[in-house]
């Protein structure tokens, strides 16, 4: 049984203590954040990802997984050591990377024999060099180190399942012994045929940043076609349907819709444009998307406007506030930005989520929340649907129509069908289908 320690307990590292433990390793959790370990150390997990507290339980039950604010005597216990701390964007859109260097000085100071120091959180190609010259400097013990990269790939949402069966694991290093070492920590994969790929630890960093912004691009793309659609009468559904069906290009991610947000492709887009600047180079491609995708946000609000030019005074019933769905997590939700711009109109909003509103409040504290979809649409001038959640497809529309002070439907993610929504009286849009309907 491997002693691993994973700093950070967040969404990527408290499923990948867990999913480690469920290996078979002995993984203990550490968080700066006292109130996280609380929270886990009485047996709840501190956000929402479905299957991922069974998962927790079971472990700590079996006695394989235990969490603690201690990092010294957590790293001093383990071999094996997992920075899963957040990398956020700085203020000019770089990875602020200060809590992985602040992981790396606690594991050098801790060194009290051979470790490794794996990097699982998102972060600029050069990091691991930079990792390996700060744990020297700041450690006595000069050769019981190796650095490693290991980005991961989990979705907020399907987090469990992605990291117990990934598409692939992606491991950097220039050690064969830390090669032995994470091949150990990653056996129950490697057995059941998961590719495993092995790289140095500039590609490794390179594929998680190339990934990300590539998936951001297929997204964007689909969207600005989505907006053609809305001025030429295509149905982007049927185009994006036609496309995924040639296996060069692949149905996956061709859903259009109000931009992407979450904790991953707005910064880690950001975050590659500055790279690029670093090495004195330009990444067209990438800043084209993040320009694109800005605009996709704002134009949620233009859709609501080409149907009630005046917004002042107006009522708007805003369904959903996280980024996708089966997540608490609303960092860079689109919604982020429509709120302001229809307040800046003179709007007011009622909103809703299924699980996400506590987390909204830090940014938005004094929205009207509500606490179902009904009471949020009672009264509106307009409903916005920015979020997919399943309780938002099968909707009473006799009861919303009745509920609302006019039936007009602003549908971002193409939930319900704009033909089926003309004929039941709604003044409906969404995205790349409107003319569809007419
Ligand atoms: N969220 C995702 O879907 C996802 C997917 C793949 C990769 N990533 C990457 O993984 C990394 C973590 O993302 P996340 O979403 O889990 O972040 P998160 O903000 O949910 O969690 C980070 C955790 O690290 C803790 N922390 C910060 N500094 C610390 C320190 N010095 N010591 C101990 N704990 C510390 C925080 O308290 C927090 O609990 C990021 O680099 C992200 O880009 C995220």
């Amino acid at each position: 049984m491997k002693k691993i320690c994973v700093v950070g307990t967040g969404y990527v590292g408290l499923v990948t203590a867990a999913g480690l433990a469920d290996f078979g390793n002995s993984v203990i959790g550490v968080d700066i954040d006292e109130s996280k370990i609380k929270i886990l150390q009485k047996g709840g997990i501190p956000i929402y990802e479905p299957g991922l507290l069974e998962v927790v339980q079971r472990n700590v039950r079996a006695g394989r997984l235990s969490f603690t604010t201690d990092i010294d005597q957590a790293i001093q216990d383990s071999k094996v050591i997992f920075s899963a701390v957040g990398t956020p964007p700085g203020e000019g859109g770089e990875a602020d990377l200060r809590a992985v260097w602040a992981v790396a000085t606690s594991f050098a100071k801790n060194l009290n024999n051979y470790k490794v120091f794996i990097n699982k959180s998102t972060v600029p190609v050069g990091t691991g060099k930079k990792t390996l010259e700060l744990i020297k400097k700041n450690s006595e013990k000069k050769d019981s180190y190796d650095v490693v990269s290991n980005p991961e790939f989990l979705r907020e949402g399907s987090a469990v399942g992605d990291f117990l069966n990934p598409d692939r694991v992606v491991v950097g290093s220039r050690s064969e012994k830390a090669q032995v070492i994470m091949k150990d920590v990653y056996h129950a994969l490697i057995i059941r045929g998961v590719p495993y790929v092995e790289t140095n630890i500039e590609s490794a960093e390179l594929i998680k940043y190339s990934s990300n912004a590539f998936l951001a691009v297929k997204i964007t793309f689909i969207n600005e076609i989505a907006n053609l659609c809305d001025i030429v009468g295509g149905d982007v559904s049927e185009i994006a349907k036609a496309m995924g069906l040639d296996g060069r290009i692949s149905p996956k991610f061709l859903h259009a819709g109000p931009g992407f947000g979450g904790s991953c492709f707005p910064k880690d887009t950001m975050a590659l444009v500055e790279i690029f600047k670093e090495h004195g180079v330009k990444s067209r491609v990438v800043e084209a998307t993040i320009e694109a995708n800005e605009y996709q946000k704002e134009g949620v609000v233009a859709k609501l406007r080409s149907v009630m030019p005046d917004l002042k005074g107006k009522t708007i019933a805003i369904l959903g506030l996280a980024f996708k769905p089966e997540t608490d997590d609303t960092r860079f939700s689109p919604t982020k930005v429509v709120i302001p711009l229809l307040e800046k109109e003179g709007a007011t909003v009622q909103v809703y989520d299924p699980v996400a509103s506590d987390d909204f409040k830090r940014d938005f504290p004094n929205l009207d929340y509500k606490n179902n979809a009904y009471d949020a649409i009672e009264g509106a001038d307009a409903m916005v649907l920015m979020t997919e959640w399943n309780e938002f497809r099968s909707l009473d529309m006799k009861r919303v129509k009745k509920l609302l002070k006019t039936p007009i439907f602003i549908d971002t993610r193409n939930t319900y069908d704009p033909r089926d929504m003309r004929d039941k009286g709604f003044t409906f849009v969404c995205t790349g289908r409107t003319k569809c309907a007419y």
